[in-house]
């Protein structure tokens, strides 16, 4: 089974010296024994990575929310993948549906993120997920298909690189709406076997993990405790509270153990 991994999606909630106390809880009451059994990433603003690269303990990640696709050059008020690795990032959320919704992030955008990232050894948290109409009209598992293949067109997986795919239904972030678990695997098969046809077994098996988004706290996290393919959760509005945060860990943690 891969190594569960947490999330924390901070988006822009909180303001800087909010974010610098968060992590400052964090690596107070992150136990370092769960640390060894969960990859816990914390994604805080852009502005917020390099002070907080210092106060996190060394065994928590850090990723970005977001990113340019191009290197370096005359691109005002942007933030490249080798940016977010030399300020020490090992991963970034990429095609959130709030870039999509809010500022036109296309799926070809999304790709070319996708490979920008992994060009620099970044490990992509790729958002996936139907709106709540798709869904009433049975098109969630099309749209997945659609939405994986797109972002995952000409991306060529090494073992080296790590992949992670975010299933956050539109429907549920925020929402406290949840898919139920019959509904959630249904989808997590289908990206599977969309995934089978792009990339090798081993590929699959060592090198992407699957996590849900939308909804999770420590009271809802238990309705997928049962999911064995799944390997975690993205989690933005109970990220944002210690304890929540850390029962969520905890939970995927018991599970691992
Ligand atoms: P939520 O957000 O946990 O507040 O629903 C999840 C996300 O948007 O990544």
């Amino acid at each position: 089974m891969p190594k569960p991994i947490i999330i924390a999606n901070w988006k822009m909630a909180i303001n800087l010296s909010q974010q610098l106390n968060l992590a400052s809880q964090f690596s107070k009451v992150i136990s370092p024994d769960y640390l060894k059994l969960v990859d816990v990433v914390v994604c805080p603003s852009s502005v917020a990575l390099f002070p907080i690269s210092s106060v996190l303990p060394k065994a928590m990640m850090m990723g970005g929310q977001n990113i340019f696709w191009q290197s370096l050059g005359s691109y005002t008020g942007e933030i490249s993948a080798g940016m977010l690795k030399e300020v020490g990032c090992d991963f970034c959320i990429i095609g959130h549906s709030e870039r999509k919704e809010n500022f036109g992030e296309t799926d070809s955008i999304i790709n070319k993120k996708i490979s920008a990232c992994l060009d620099v050894g970044l490990s992509p948290i790729l958002c996936i997920g139907e709106s709540w109409e798709q869904r009433g009209q049975n098109q969630s598992s099309q749209i997945i298909f659609y939405q994986l293949t797109s972002a995952l067109s000409g991306i060529n997986l090494t073992t080296e690189d790590k992949l992670v795919i975010a299933y956050e239904p539109i429907w549920s972030i925020g929402s406290g709406q949840l898919p139920d678990s019959d509904d959630l695997l249904d989808i997590l098969n289908t990206i599977e076997q969309t995934l089978s046809d792009l990339y090798p077994a081993s590929i699959l098996k060592n090198n992407i993990r699957l996590v849900y988004g939308g909804s999770i706290n420590k009271q809802t996290v238990v309705n997928f405790s049962d999911i064995d393919n799944l390997s975690g959760f993205l989690v933005g509005g109970a990220s944002l509270e210690v304890n929540s945060f850390t029962e969520i860990i905890k939970s995927v943690k018991l599970k691992g153990a």
